[in-house]
């Protein structure tokens, strides 16, 4: 697929299976991510990746997230919790791990920086063939989630990005007017 294409019909799948990205194709999905724009090459990310029971551990963390803000939650709502991370083979969290007061690179930047990160993730696994869909969610801005992921108080957890084969075809992707979005000054 060469690079505009990707780049033009790249589009998100819900379905994911078996199998996840691994082996070299996870290190190129890796290694897209590390060539995202960074200004004073800060690296301004971190990834946390779930495979397996890991996902297990994540959905304890939303569960526990659930009980810390509501204690009378429901046994049924804290079971459907959990099976949440259960929806693809792989998840990376990606982390904005922002460095405060670098003169000229504001928050701002390095959080655009790990953005530009998670989309050469997604970009990089649908090359590949995988699937990918980046969700957030209430749990990503959950302090007991921060927590129980190692965040720093500067630091964003700026997605969930799941990962896996395909379940589906995907969707057609919409082609819009430029001429929308675009200025243009003469
Ligand atoms: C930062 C961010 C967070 C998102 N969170 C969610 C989410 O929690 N749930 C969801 O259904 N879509 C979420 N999306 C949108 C999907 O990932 C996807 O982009 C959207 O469904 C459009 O599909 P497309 O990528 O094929 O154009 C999020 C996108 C971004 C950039």
């Amino acid at each position: 697929m060469d690079a505009l294409t990707l780049l033009h019909q790249r589009s998100s799948m819900g379905k994911l299976g078996a199998p996840a990205p691994a082996g070299e194709s996870l290190e190129a999905i890796y290694q897209a991510a590390l060539r995202a724009p960074d200004h004073k090459e800060l690296r301004p990310w971190r990834f946390v990746e779930f495979t397996g029971e890991g996902r297990e551990r994540l959905g304890e963390l939303y569960a526990e997230a659930e009980f810390q803000a509501d204690p009378d939650v429901s046994d049924t709502v804290l079971a459907s919790v959990r099976k949440k991370p259960l929806r693809a083979p792989m998840i990376i969290a990606v982390i904005a791990r922002v460095t405060p007061d670098v003169p000229g690179v504001p928050r701002l930047e390095q959080v655009l920086s790990a953005g530009c990160a998670g989309h050469g993730i997604l970009l990089a696994a649908h090359a590949q063939g995988f699937g990918a869909m980046w969700r957030s969610g209430k749990y990503a801005f959950d302090p007991v989630v921060h927590k129980g992921l190692g965040l720093k108080d500067d630091d964003e957890l700026i997605g969930f990005l799941y990962l896996g084969t395909p379940g589906g075809r995907n969707k057609p992707v919409a082609r819009h007017d430029t001429d929308d979005f675009v200025e243009r000054w003469r």
